[in-house]
């Protein structure tokens, strides 16, 4: 890496990263950090499920930073909390320039066994808690973008939601922490588009690295014995290069994409478009009709029922 070229990119802006406190958060933090950003590290601190907060998870990562952070240690499931975290680096730090939307809990359960309260949970802390951060930060950057702080142009405002191949792929036992991370999606692209005229970017990045959670993988085959022998081994320093990179001057033409980063490969993912159409001039479609037709035109096409970790199983390049 060029030193000179590829150092303090970030001086002068406030990134807000919140699940800051551990894994791959922790990462995004340092590196935006390393990059000369002034930090919010936005964790509530529980156990995988949510439960159990505790405040001094987010206040050790921010001592660490010193004068670049500071600590916000209430739940982003909360809207309120959502505005308070981002008056914090209004008040800290004078605005706020980079959103990672990155907290999230893990609460599995067979979908007809699961409970539905388990569900809400997921679905607050890992979608609503994105949408209600994007709502409350974006007011901010666009109003930096009309005041061109830090002078013309204003070539930044940042919103960068961590997702899962589990919300695009699937995986046995994830029903809602799925459906979270595919409205993920979803909340990239309509962001993408609401904040495009302000020139303030949305991407997706969907990581693969040795957390915590990563540790926790039940193996339910043997690919997925071997995926998880394999992740163990991609440090979330690579996932937080490509955030580094999107965040940056450099990311200012890139929207409303999805990446995958796993150790060193970087993904572009494809995002769903017809790949095929059946259309009838002449008559509405019928049973019969529908499955001949889909049977000659659809059936080569049909997607797999491969999960993530069945599909990404080659050793990383670490
Ligand atoms: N590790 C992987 O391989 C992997 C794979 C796919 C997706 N992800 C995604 O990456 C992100 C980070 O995951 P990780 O593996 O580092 O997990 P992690 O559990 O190590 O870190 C998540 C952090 O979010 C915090 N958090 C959870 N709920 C919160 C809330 N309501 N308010 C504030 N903070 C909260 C937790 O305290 C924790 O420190 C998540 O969005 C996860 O879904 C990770």
């Amino acid at each position: 890496m060029n030193d000179s070229a590829d150092s303090g990119r970030l001086d002068g802006r406030v990134a807000l990263v919140s699940g800051a406190g551990r894994g791959v958060g922790l990462a995004i933090a340092r590196t935006l950090a390393a990059q000369g950003a002034k930090v919010v590290v936005a964790d509530a601190g529980g156990a995988i499920n949510g439960e159990d907060p505790d405040a001094s998870v987010a206040e050790t990562v921010a001592n660490e930073l010193g004068d670049s952070a500071v600590a916000f240690t209430n739940s982003i499931a909360d809207a309120g909390a959502a505005q308070a975290a981002v008056a914090l680096a209004n008040e800290a730090f004078g605005g706020l320039d980079i959103l990672v939307n990155n907290a999230a809990i893990l609460r599995d359960g067979f979908i007809f066994k699961a409970d539905p309260a388990d569900f809400d949970a997921v679905l607050q802390t890992n979608l609503a808690g994105a949408w209600y951060l994007t709502n409350a930060a974006t007011p901010t950057m666009r109003q930096h973008a009309k005041d061109n702080r830090g002078g013309a142009p204003y070539n930044w405002g940042r919103v960068v939601n961590i997702t899962s191949t589990a919300g695009f792929y699937g995986n046995f036992g994830q029903s809602a922490y799925a459906s979270a991370k595919s409205g993920m999606l979803g909340l990239m692209r309509t962001t993408a588009m609401d904040l495009a005229r302000a020139g303030i970017t949305c991407n997706a990045v969907a990581p693969f690295a040795a957390t915590r959670v990563t540790d926790t993988i039940v193996p339910a085959n043997d690919e997925q014995a071997v995926y998880k022998e394999r992740a163990l081994k991609v440090s979330p320093d690579h996932v937080a290069m490509v955030v580094a990179w999107l965040c940056s001057p450099k990311g200012q033409d890139i929207t409303g994409q999805l990446f995958g980063v796993r150790g060193r490969e970087v993904f572009l993912f494809s995002q769903p478009r017809p790949v095929a159409t059946l259309a009838r001039d002449d008559a509405d479609w019928d049973v019969t009709a529908l499955s001949e037709a889909a049977a000659e035109n659809f059936s080569a096409l049909y997607t797999d029922l491969r999960t993530d970790l069945e599909v990404f199983n080659t050793d990383p390049k670490v």
